[in-house]
């Protein structure tokens, strides 16, 4: 069998389909579903029936493993069935449980979209969605990411903390769960509310970042900027022209921060881009290799690519917004303007 499907890829399977069932707006996308998953053909299906060629010993575990795999799937397709039936739905509550609901023009709030369109870009391309706590441990957050206590880079992060914990500053915090959770080969994104001490038009005490972790053989900064740039056109929608400038992040090495050509001017320079034609996007890198073994995978057989980037910065990119704190008002003549 693992010559076949090895369970780490129907465990991706089942996280993608966990999402698209979430996310199905009828029954009859719901039925599709349940055949592309469930069905005879499925690939949950083929490996059920190809259990009987393994020895007894490997039957019962692998067999276990897949049993609950599609009975996962099996009680989310039923649980969805009864929400489209009734008319209830969990999506809104998803992302940002404050936002309104106007009768019959509600709309998803428009970082719910960006996450969205974000999330379905990851998909397609086999990534698992993990998460971490938001109150977190001073080890996930800064330690096991190679920033150590006294360390001046913790300064770069206006950190709140809560007695011993603190609220995670970045999403990196997460690719420790990651790596430990479902260890090497790995690809992975983590997307959530992330917290710093900072407030104006530009900056939030609470905002969202995107996270992605890649861990394989052979993985090279060529990988890196070849999925960087494909995922800012599929962002995007069109063309983007983006350039690399070395930078410093304690969790990689090297690492780098990514410009993209001003969206409002196209590089001409303009207010928003300071006059240099250039925004800065993002930060990104090779995993530091003490970072890998604090995720319990050997540095000497693995390398890792990394990057995070901001929800709202993208999205206000994408949009043309020029103060972040329209997100967060909640005014309905802003929200209703947003649709997917
Ligand atoms: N965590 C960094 C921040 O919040 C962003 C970042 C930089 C994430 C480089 C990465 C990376 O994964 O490789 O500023």
């Amino acid at each position: 069998l693992s010559d076949l499907v090895p369970l780490s890829t129907l465990k991706t399977l089942l996280v993608e389909a966990l999402s698209l069932i979430e996310r199905a707006k009828d029954l009859s996308s719901l039925e599709q579903l349940r055949v592309r998953f469930l069905g005879k053909k499925s690939l949950i299906s083929l490996s059920l029936k190809k259990l009987k060629e393994l020895s007894l010993e490997e039957r019962k575990s692998t067999g276990a493993e897949l049993h609950s795999i599609r009975s996962s799937v099996q009680d989310a397709l039923e649980e969805k069935k009864k929400a489209l039936k009734t008319g209830s739905s969990s999506l809104l509550l998803d992302w940002d449980y404050h936002c309104p609901v106007y009768g019959e023009e509600a709309t998803f709030h428009p970082l719910t979209l960006t996450m969205q369109r974000l999330e379905d870009i990851f998909f397609q391309w086999g990534c698992v969605m993990v998460d971490g706590p938001q109150i977190e441990s001073d080890y996930y957050n800064f330690t096991a990411l190679n920033i150590p206590e006294n360390h001046p880079s913790r300064t770069m992060h206006d950190t709140f903390y809560i007695q011993d914990r603190v609220l995670r500053t970045h999403t990196s915090s997460v690719q420790i769960h990651a790596m430990r959770e479902w260890g090497a080969p790995l690809r992975a994104i983590a997307m959530g509310p992330t917290y710093r001490c900072d407030s104006d038009a530009t900056h939030s005490p609470m905002f969202h970042q995107l996270e992605a972790l890649w861990v394989d053989k052979d993985l090279n900064f060529a990988n890196l900027k070849g999925v960087l740039q494909e995922l800012l056109e599929l962002f995007f929608e069109r063309k983007v022209n983006m350039r690399l400038r070395r930078s410093f992040f304690p969790f990689t090495e090297p690492s780098a921060e990514v410009d993209i050509a001003c969206v409002l001017c196209e590089g001409q320079g303009c207010r928003t881009c300071k006059q240099t034609g250039w925004l800065e996007i993002l930060g990104c890198g090779m995993v530091h290799p003490s970072v890998l073994e604090h995720g319990h995978i050997d540095p000497a057989c693995y390398q890792g690519f990394a990057f995070g980037v901001g929800v709202e910065r993208l999205a206000m990119l994408k949009y043309g917004l020029s103060d972040l704190r329209l997100f967060y008002e909640n005014d309905p003549r802003f929200l209703r303007q947003f649709f997917r």
